[in-house]
Formats: structure tokens, C-alpha cells, sequence
């Protein structure tokens, strides 16, 4: 089964001593993960190592970066590159969030850079997609989707691509309290593995974690994690508050 997996993305948000207070408390849960599951924690820059030690030593919990460089290594002021995420031990970094390609105009090409040198560097990317109101309202999302995901990773090979991460973030429904329902969620990830498919073959993309994200909390989780090419979720908000966290991750289907 493909892994299903709750992913925190801490955003720029608490101190450490705060964040090391959130990650200790969902930590000290008894959570009985099955093999399948997975916890992954994408926390700032500077408490990485901190959060990557207190991971380390639990089964199916995970570290990751929100962002990497697209360079390898140099004169880059202010950048941090995949190898050096890959020396402390970081397992996963965030590429493309919708927050990062318009705040930083992080394009397509540059996107599919950071992929390219996250491999290399064995960090294994979550790669996101998304499309804002104005496409959804015109109904020509999945076009929206398919583009990003051809421009970002139709480059890679099927070994490249297999066990990959994906996360749809509906911009529209992120921090705005407002969720695509579960049937949408359920089509557009349904959407995605079919264009992955086309490119791969049905039994790789069959592989590959497509996670929902926008505005998931305990309270309606379950049921979109429940919807089969649902693979759990990546989340903001509700994933600096401890019982909701918790309670996403006790969501994921076994
Ligand atoms: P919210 O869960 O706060 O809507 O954020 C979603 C998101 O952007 C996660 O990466």
C-alpha cells in the first residue's frame, strides 16, 4: 500500500523553545503506527538539526525543509543547498509551495531545478501544485494542475518519480478556513495520478503519495483521508496546535 502520511508545515511560525514544546508533546502520543505510516515535520531552517535529533530516534517520523536551493553550492547569500539538508540527516524538503512561487516567483524552471538537485542529494522532494480561485472558478484547474506537474516533473525518470510525494494545495483553501470538499479533493487526486500515469504507467503512480492540503484539521481529516487516491495531508495552521496534529495523524488510513 502507498505510504499515507501526515506532514506539518510549521511555516514561519514559533520559537524554538516553542517548537521544541509542540514537537516533544505530539512525540510523548501513543500513536501505533502501521508500517505504511508516516509522520513528517517541515519546521524552519533553524531548527532542523534540533527537530531532526528528536525524529531520528522514533519510527515513522520524519524531518523536512520547507525550501532548498536550486544551485548546488557557492556564493549564495542566504540559501541553503540539498546536500547540506542531506549532511544533518534531513529526509524530505517542501518544493513549490504555492507560498514560494508567488512570494518568491519561484517558476517552473526553477522548480524543477530543486527537484532535480533534492534527488541528487537523496532529500526526497513534496512536491506541490495547486490552483488559485480564479482558475478553479473557470473550471480549468486540472489543466492549471496538469501543466505544473509536466513543467516541475515529467523530466524525471519512473525509478526518480516512484515513492515520490506530491501534495495538492487548492490555493483558495489555504489558511482561509475554507476545504475543498472531500469529493473534490478525491477528483483532483484522481486527476493527478491519471496524469502521472500517462507519463509512467498506472503501477508507478499507483506508488506515489499524493497528499490534500488546505486547511485539513482533526475535524474533517478523517474524511479526506478517506477518499482512496487520498494519501493523508500536508498541513498548516492546525499543525502548531498539538491535539490537532495528533488527531491528523491518527486519521491516516491504516
Ligand atoms: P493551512 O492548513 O493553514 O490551510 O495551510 C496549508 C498549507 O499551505 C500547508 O502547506
Amino acid at each position: 500500500m502507498r505510504k499515507q502520511i501526515a506532514a506539518a508545515n510549521w511555516k514561519m511560525n514559533l520559537t524554538l523553545a516553542q517548537g521544541e514544546k509542540l514537537m516533544d508533546e505530539i512525540l510523548a502520543t501513543t500513536f501505533n503506527m502501521g508500517a505504511n505510516q508516516q509522520a513528517i515535520f517541515a519546521v524552519p531552517f533553524p531548527y532542523l538539526l534540533t527537530m531532526q535529533q528528536k525524529t531520528v530516534t522514533q519510527k515513522n517520523f520524519f524531518c523536512a525543509a520547507q525550501n532548498c536551493a536550486a544551485q548546488k553550492s557557492g556564493a549564495y547569500t542566504g540559501e541553503t543547498s540539498a546536500e547540506m539538508l542531506n549532511s544533518i540527516r534531513v529526509e524530505y524538503v517542501i518544493i513549490g509551495h504555492s507560498e514560494r512561487r508567488e512570494y518568491y516567483n519561484e517558476t517552473d524552471t526553477i522548480l524543477a531545478k530543486k527537484v532535480n538537485i533534492a534527488l541528487e542529494n537523496n532529500v526526497k522532494p513534496i512536491f506541490c501544485c495547486g490552483e488559485p480561485l480564479a482558475i478553479r472558478e473557470t473550471e480549468t484547474q486540472n489543466v492549471h494542475i496538469e501543466e505544473q506537474l509536466k513543467a516541475g516533473l515529467f523530466h524525471l525518470s519512473a525509478a526518480q518519480i516512484e515513492n515520490f510525494i506530491i501534495a495538492y494545495e487548492p490555493i483558495w483553501a489555504i489558511g482561509t478556513g475554507r476545504t475543498a470538499s472531500s469529493a473534490q479533493a478525491q477528483e483532483m487526486h484522481a486527476h493527478i495520478r491519471a496524469v502521472l500515469s500517462t507519463k509512467y504507467g498506472a503501477a508507478i503512480a499507483d506508488t506515489i503519495s499524493i497528499l490534500y492540503g488546505g486547511s485539513v484539521k482533526a475535524a474533517n481529516a478523517a474524511e479526506i483521508f478517506a477518499e482512496p487516491d487520498v494519501d493523508g495531508g500536508l498541513v498548516g495552521g492546525a499543525s502548531l496546535i498539538p491535539v490537532e496534529f495528533t488527531s491528523i495523524i491518527q486519521s491516516l488510513k491504516k
